[in-house]
């Protein structure tokens, strides 16, 4: 059985300080739910003092991206061997980062390799617009993204990471995919890409997280679908209350509490 996971990706809100008492309010909580892989992805600046903040207890750290180059002049990037210092997982390919900063396939499969080769977990994200669903061209465009963030990666490496399917339409506008829209495309396109691409047993190893408007009223239906092993949260991960409601709606849908 897979481990549920769930991410809470912070984006760009909360300073270090806000971002410690957002973790202090809610750690004991997490805690109790160790059945869930619990992340918290908060922007770089907060990471140092979160991963201090939850040393040695069974939360886990993510960065929100990186870079593939192990140091030299980058100005402004982060690189994979300092994220490995603080961080266990790191969110690629998000949404956002396409949009907002260019980011390409060939990139995002540029930045799941080098995380891998330091030993991260990759976050990846895929997802396709409004535009594309309503020309019925969603399972193309998300097999498509699947298949190029994972050029020239491992049956082993894809195995252990992890794929947040992310409609770009459901991301912070309330409106999450329905819980058969978001199992129809975990299961059927990227659960069955990695089948396509590997094989079974890989299929069934890899974790397949929604993402897009998950808050603690829609959590439990969502994660009560088969293929879908958790959420990358947004929006609802940046109170205390709602985060550890969600990750108890999780541990709750997959039977483990
Ligand atoms: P949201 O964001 O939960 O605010 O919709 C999800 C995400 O972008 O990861």
């Amino acid at each position: 059985m897979r481990t549920p996971i769930v991410a809470g990706n912070w984006k760009m809100n909360k300073t270090a300080a806000e971002g410690t008492a957002l973790v202090r309010a809610m750690m004991a909580d997490l805690m109790a739910i160790p059945e869930v892989q619990t992340v918290f992805c908060p922007p770089f600046l907060a990471v140092p003092d979160v991963a201090r903040l939850i040393q040695g207890s069974t939360l886990a750290i993510g960065a929100q991206d990186l870079y593939w180059e192990e140091s030299g002049a980058f100005t402004g990037e982060v690189s994979p061997v300092m994220v490995t210092e603080f961080c266990q997982y790191v969110i690629i390919g998000h949404s956002e980062r396409r949009e907002y900063f260019g980011e390409k396939d060939q990139e995002v499969n540029k930045k799941v390799i080098a995380a891998l080769a330091q030993g991260l977990t990759p976050i990846v994200c895929v997802g396709e617009t409004l535009a594309l669903r309503d020309e019925g061209r969603t399972e193309t465009w998300v097999r498509d993204q699947v298949v190029a963030a994972l050029q020239n990666v491992s049956a082993e490496e894809t195995a252990g990471l992890v794929i947040a399917y992310e409609p770009i339409w459901a991301i912070g506008t309330g409106r999450a995919a329905t819980p058969e829209d978001a199992e129809q495309v975990c299961g059927e396109v990227v659960r069955a890409t990695i089948a396509d691409l590997y094989d079974q047993a890989t299929a069934e190893a890899i974790r397949i997280q929604y993402g897009g408007s998950v808050n603690p009223g829609n959590a439990e239906e969502i994660m009560i679908q088969p293929n879908i092993d958790g959420g990358l949260v947004g929006g609802a991960s940046l109170q205390a209350e709602s985060f550890a409601a969600i990750v108890r709606s999780t541990a709750s849908a997959k039977g483990l509490i």
